[in-house]
Parts: structure tokens; sequence; C-alpha cells
């Protein structure tokens, strides 16, 4: 079923389109958006090979004049490095201000070459065309543009909002069950912090881990992944559309966050990817706050039960130095005057923003996992 969500900012306003076989169409949608002749499209090497070649025939057959940029794939190519990649096949193939660069791919793609039309001639266009579930819920939406610096997460970018993000959920077929399970905890996040139907409607399901049982029927006009994916991009349009630049409401999308980039940032990027990090998170955030006296237990456990039940990890990865992630806290990017903020829950469906937790809560929490 095809859907569209309108995500209107005061200075742009862009559709995120759900479309089945959308990336045939891809040409299609970006003519209609009058965009330049030329484009760039950014992917990296496993994505290319499954859609390169369609997304090429559909911008190709739609008159656009296309060069590529193939990047390695991984959250460890997510750096300066690779944003240079992505400038050399720019000035070789002169794109130019009026140009288009199109990111194929999960999110480290899409921030990647958000980053990079953010920044090439101060500034050009660029399309989301999101391939994870992960990306597609979460990454693609909102214009957070970056790379990582070695000792933290996300630590270099900017906003730069997308022209569109066009969505075709089928290429979720080929997507590794561990990514879908990742994209599974960026979904949680939004039924925790703003959607208390999806959450219960989540609780309902019998496998959220297995792609088979997402394509299957939900209602009469659609499957468990179309729901999916509309309740989840319109909670995150709801959000960035009240708050674009994170002064505020924004920074609730981080729920899981603060403790998720620090443990990824100490295991190299490479122990837990980033949706296994923010369960881990969301797990630690929920105990803080039932430890605070701010959400009942009887609720943090349904949100374990839920994390649990996607296939997602609830404990921290062996081996990690608890006194270093309490340390590394303080290289987030929500840290205001030196202290950690921290989303909480109240209640399914809504949470609030803290910087007064005592570092002994969150040692206490971190030991007990
Ligand atoms: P990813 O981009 O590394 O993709 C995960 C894996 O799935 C990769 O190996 C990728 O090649 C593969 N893949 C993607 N689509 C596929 C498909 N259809 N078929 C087969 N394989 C496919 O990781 P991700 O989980 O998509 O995104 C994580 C990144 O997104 C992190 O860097 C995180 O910081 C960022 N992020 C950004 C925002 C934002 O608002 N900008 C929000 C959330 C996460
Ligand atoms: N994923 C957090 C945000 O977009 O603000």
């Amino acid at each position: 079923m095809s859907s569209t969500i309108n995500l209107n900012l005061p200075l742009s306003a862009y559709e995120i389109a759900i479309s089945p076989s959308g990336l045939d169409k891809l040409g299609d949608y970006m003519n209609a958006l009058q965009l330049g002749q030329k484009v760039l499209l950014v992917s990296n090497s496993t994505v290319f090979e499954h859609y390169g070649e369609r997304a090429l025939s559909s911008l190709n057959a739609a008159g656009f004049d296309v060069c590529r940029c193939i990047l390695p794939d991984g959250e460890q190519h997510k750096n300066l490095d690779s944003i240079q990649k992505i400038y050399d096949t720019a000035l070789e193939n002169r794109i130019e201000r009026s140009s288009t660069m199109v990111a194929l791919g999960g999110g480290v793609i899409g921030d990647m070459t958000g980053f990079a039309a953010a920044t090439w001639l101060r500034g050009i266009k660029f399309v989301q065309v999101p391939t994870s579930l992960l990306a597609m819920v979460d990454a693609s939406i909102g214009g957070k543009t970056g790379v990582n610096h070695p000792q933290g997460k996300n630590l270099i970018g900017a906003f730069h909002q997308p022209r569109l993000v066009l969505i075709d959920p089928e290429v979720l077929k080929t997507l590794p069950e561990r990514e879908l399970r990742a994209g599974m905890a960026e979904v949680i996040k939004y039924g925790v912090i703003w959607d208390a139907d999806l959450f219960a409607e989540m609780e309902k399901c019998k496998n959220l881990d297995q792609m088979q049982y997402l394509m299957a029927p939900f209602s009469d006009q659609e499957s468990l992944v179309d729901y999916i994916l509309t309740r989840s991009c319109q909670a995150k349009a709801d959000v960035v559309s009240k708050d674009e630049k994170e002064a505020g409401l924004r920074a609730t999308l981080n729920y899981g966050h603060t403790i998720a980039h620090a443990v990824e940032s100490l295991t190299g990027y490479s122990v837990v990817n980033h949706g296994e990090a923010v369960a881990i998170g969301m797990v630690a955030a929920g105990e803080i706050a039932a430890k605070l006296g701010m959400w009942q237990v009887e609720e943090v456990q349904r949100q374990n039960a839920l994390i649990e039940k996607a296939g997602l990890p609830i404990k921290l990865p062996a081996g990690l130095d608890i006194a270093e992630i309490i340390e590394s806290l303080q290289l987030d990017k929500k840290v205001k005057a030196g202290k950690v903020r921290f989303i909480l829950p109240t209640q399914i469906g809504a949470v609030t923003i803290s910087d007064q937790v005592p570092s002994e809560v969150i040692r206490e929490v971190l030991q007990n996992m």
C-alpha cells in the first residue's frame, strides 16, 4: 500500500513517500521535483549490488546524467575519509550547485551523503532512498547528517533537509535479519516516547524479528511493515516539524542514545550495531527512570519484554568498563554545562528530559546489566 507523509518546516517541506516498487520510480519522483540534470548517486558496495542498477535505470530513463560513488560497507567507514571520496567524485564529475546527491543505502550512507550535500559548494540538494528499516523509520527523515569522530559518534555534522525521502518497503526483503531487528529498536523507541498505540500493537505481535511475519497482512489494507513504517515516519515527522534544530522536543528522539553512543564508540563501532546499542540504552534509561521513581516498574518490564521479543540485546556487551562508559557520556552531544542529559520515560508514550541523574544511579544500573 502506498502512502505519503508530509514534513513541513519553516524553510523546507518535503514528502516521505512509502511506495512499493518506488525504487523503479525514483527518476519520476525526482523529475516531479524539477531537480537539476546532474545526479551523484552515493551507495555502498552491498546495497549497490542489490539495487544500484535499478536506481540507475530509473534515473537514466527519466533523463538524469548520473555519476556514482560506491563506498565500503560499515559504520567504521562513516568518517571524513569517505566524505573526501564523495567530494573527489563530485569534483571529477563537475557536480554543480544545481545538481543533486542521492543516498541509496542505510543510515550510514544517508548520513554521509547528506553531510557531503550540506557542505559541497556550501550546500546542494539531496534525496534519501533509505534501504534499511532503521534508515526508513528514522535516519533518512529530519535532516541530521554527519560522520563519526574516532572518539565519539556523529560529532561532526550539519542539519540539511532532503528534498524527498523515498521508501520502497520491498527492498527490505534482502535486509539481513540482524539489521531488521536493529530497525525495530527505533520503532520501539517511538512507541515508548510518543505513540502508545504503536507500542500496544507491537505487544500483540508474535514474531517481531522475522521479515516473513512483518510482510504478512496486518489489516485488510496493509501489512505489518506498512503499519510500522507509517506510524514511525509520522512520529518522526511530528516531532521534527515541531522542533527542527533540537531546541527541546527533538532531543526526546535520542531516547536510549546517551548510553548507546558510548557503547558503540567504546566497542569500536563493530561489536553491536546502532539499533542494538539503542536497545541496550533504552533498557538502561528505563531502569534509571524506575530507580528515580519516575516510571512504573511494570511498564519498564513491558518495554524490556518487547525489546527481547524483537530479538534485541538487553545486556551490555561483555568486557565493557563501567567507569569508561560513564566518562564517555561526557562526549554526548546533549551534554550542557558538563551535565549529561537523559531522556527518561514517565509512562509508555511519554518522556521527560533530565540532567539530574546522579552518577551512582547510572553506575548501579549499568552494573546490573
Ligand atoms: P547501515 O547503513 O550500516 O546499514 C546496515 C547494514 O545493512 C549495512 O551492512 C548495509 O549495507 C545493509 N543494508 C542496508 N539496506 C539493505 C538492503 N535493503 N538489503 C541488504 N542489505 C542492506 O546501518 P543502519 O542501521 O541503516 O543505520 C545506522 C546509522 O544511522 C548510524 O550511523 C546512525 O548513527 C545513523 N542514524 C542517523 C539518524 C539521523 O537522524 N540522521 C537516526 C538514526 C540513526
Ligand atoms: N535520531 C534522532 C533525531 O533525528 O533527532
